[in-house]
């Protein structure tokens, strides 16, 4: 039997109000999640949990079949640098640096190229050696995937990824994603209030009612 990347047993949360309870997920390489629901649900909550940075009322997260709220500091920060990609809402780029400078910062980890095919997909090429203060809200989420995705996670964890986005090109970064996550046997866990971003995903399930349940 294979071991789930990422497995959540009976977490449950609460912070002004119970948020969910009893929560469990399993996922493996090459599988991609969607949670949806309404504004103050939870979500951001339960991915900062699955994610190393929110410790949960209760119940237990294994990454890589480690539960990570037993690791110590030092190692939690080596499997986000080494395995983790994650996409905050608020995407913390450098703005007197240029998009392409910005993407550079991730290569000097994985010290890989910057794959300007990658540019071209998430339509950034032409605007990518702006500074990103010059660059739309929309163009600076697609650099901070591009800077996601050129450290080569294992693991992708998006919090409303295409939330400034327009329809068509929210559509082609999840085909960047899901592209993604299918040649590197990766993970994409996702959380949006898109429907239609989050019927793309392999499982879609909604957080209400303090429980997930399935979307058909
Ligand atoms: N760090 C925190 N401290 C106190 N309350 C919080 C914290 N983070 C989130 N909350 C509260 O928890 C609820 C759920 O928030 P969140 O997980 O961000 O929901 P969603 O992403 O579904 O909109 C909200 O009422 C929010 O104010
Ligand atoms: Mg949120």
């Amino acid at each position: 039997m294979t071991i789930p990347l990422i497995e959540a047993k009976g977490l449950s949360h609460s912070f002004d109000y119970p948020l969910y309870n009893n929560v469990n997920i399993a996922l493996n390489g090459g599988q991609s999640m969607a949670v949806v629901g309404r504004s103050g649900s939870g979500k951001s909550t339960l991915l900062h949990t699955l994610s190393t940075f929110l410790k949960p009322d209760s119940g237990s997260v294994r990454l890589f079949d480690r539960d990570i709220y037993l690791l110590r500091e030092d190692e939690l920060e080596k499997l986000r640098r080494d395995e983790l990609g994650i996409i905050f809402q608020a995407h913390y780029l450098f703005k007197g640096m240029t998009g392409r400078e910005n993407i550079e910062i991730a290569s000097l980890l994985s010290s890989e190229k910057i794959d300007e095919s990658l540019l071209s997909e998430l339509k950034i090429k032409d605007v990518v050696d702006q500074k990103i203060g010059d660059l739309s809200g929309g163009q600076q989420q697609r650099v901070s995937i591009a800077r996601v995705l050129h450290k080569k996670p294992k693991i992708i964890f998006a919090d409303e990824p295409t939330g400034n986005l327009d329809t068509q090109t929210a559509m082609l970064v999840m085909d960047v994603l899901l592209n993604y996550i299918e040649r590197h046997n990766a993970i994409l866990f996702l959380v949006t209030h898109d429907d239609a971003v989050a019927c793309r995903c392999d499982l879609h399930y909604s957080l209400e009612a303090q429980s997930l349940s399935k979307v058909d």
